[in-house]
């Protein structure tokens, strides 16, 4: 007699053939045991069991679908992941343990010695110094240009080069990349167009629809919204996942189940609080333009940002991060941080509590001066994650300090 209960066999998910994205955070990629349980199940187990030796040599040989072990496949990992690559509208994702786990593995399965990628100068630092540092040692040579210069994209572009990689908007300055420019750029090169799309989610900016191949999230961000969990996840076509995959089984940065749940209570509403960041961030990025002790502020939604019309071409809200630099040098900036009672100053963002940071000495802290200079990160910028506290206090919590350099 078989050892499996057949009534915790998964009933399949509900139809959700052409709904929008906002009811796919909700709904896609729900699994259901028998108990019926309204909300996601969450599955905390190391290993799976086996009805007969016979069906774990199935298993295991590959004959037979399910799972085995939680380092390669976990029913709550796979409920987010298929949440999330339903948002996206890519065939498939591969949860991570991290947003850089994210990244490593895409480069890992994708990348082999003597490859050549041209990466946005504008990406989160450690991204930057994966691709310097470590994917160097490895013959994988990368060369980092404007995330704004097509002429810069064009000029780097060598027979070797097998991928092209970027986030917009950039951290922290905010600059908005031309997707379909770069898709069709790397696809006349043979190379991939990968997309790291923490800042925006599926909410704002579809990479897809603009030719991206791969999607990345740092699921620490907005994906869980809420400043809990670590993770990351990878979305892409079958054959490029099943690459990504192989490379995640075997190295193991795996996402743990419990943060996949966490990650899947935070998709649910990532359609509201984005809509709410975004208002915010407007808001405040107008307030701060305004200010005699603030020298520029670099936000999307601004009329006076440079890619603002692009923004709102391929983006369906600005985002809730910004930046701005004070009249002045690191002093100033530490001030104004310095100053605030109800902002936190941390390096995470996408939180639903609003964060500063001075990305000089944090964030872009381990940038050679040259590579600073460079991507625009002077001393005297400060980055805000806008949250979801009453702007007016926020506000007033950053003209506690801003008031005291103008005076
Ligand atoms: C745009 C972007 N990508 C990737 C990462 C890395 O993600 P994680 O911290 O989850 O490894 C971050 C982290 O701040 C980020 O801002």
């Amino acid at each position: 007699m078989s050892k499996i209960r057949e009534e915790h066999a998964f009933i399949p998910e509900s139809d959700l053939e052409g709904v929008s994205v906002d009811t796919l955070a909700v709904r896609a990629g729900q699994i259901r045991t028998a108990q019926l349980e309204h909300s996601d199940a969450i599955f905390p187990t190391s290993s799976f069991v086996y009805g007969s030796a016979a069906q774990a040599a199935a298993r295991f040989g590959g004959e037979e679908p399910g799972n085995i072990y939680s380092r390669f496949t976990n029913p709550t990992v796979q409920a987010f992941e298929a949440r999330i690559a339903a948002m996206e509208g890519g065939e498939r994702a591969v949860g991570t343990a991290s947003g850089m786990a994210a990244i490593l593995s895409t480069c890992m399965a994708l990348l082999q010695s003597g490859d050549h990628v041209v990466c946005s100068r504008g990406v989160f630092g450690t991204t930057n110094v994966l691709f310097q540092k470590y994917l160097a040692r490895f013959g994988v040579e990368t060369t980092f240009v404007s995330l704004t210069d097509m002429d810069a994209w064009k000029a780097a572009v060598r027979p070797e080069t097998r991928m092209l990689f970027l986030e917009t908007p950039s951290n922290p300055l905010c600059e908005v990349a031309d997707l379909q420019a770069l898709a069709d750029l790397a696809h006349a090169n043979d190379a991939l167009f990968v997309v790291d799309n923490c800042f925006c989610t599926p909410i704002l900016q579809r990479p897809f629809e603009y030719g991206a191949d791969i999607v990345i999230h740092s699921a620490t961000k907005y994906l869980d919204g809420q400043g809990r969990c670590i993770g990351g996840v990878v979305i892409g076509s079958n054959a490029l996942m099943e690459e990504v995959y192989g490379f995640m089984r075997s190295a193991g940065p795996s996402l743990s189940p419990f943060n996949a749940w966490v990650f899947l209570k935070g998709l649910e509403t990532l359609p509201i609080r984005m809509r709410a960041h975004c208002a915010s961030a407007l808001e405040l990025a107008q307030w701060l333009e305004q200010h005699p002790a603030v020298e520029r502020v670099y936000y999307a939604g601004l009329a006076s940002h440079p890619q603002h019309a692009l923004a709102g071409k391929q983006q369906k809200g600005y985002g809730g991060v910004l930046s701005f630099r004070v009249k002045g040098e690191r002093a100033e900036a530490w001030q104004v941080i310095d100053a605030t009672q109800i902002i936190s100053i941390t390096g995470n963002l996408g939180d639903t509590r609003t964060t500063v940071t001075h990305p000089a000495t944090t964030t872009h802290g381990r940038l050679s001066p040259e590579d600073k200079a460079e991507a625009g990160i002077t001393e005297n910028l400060i980055r805000i994650s806008v949250g979801l506290e009453d702007i007016d206090d926020l506000k007033a919590d950053l003209a506690r300090g801003l008031d005291s350099l103008s005076r």
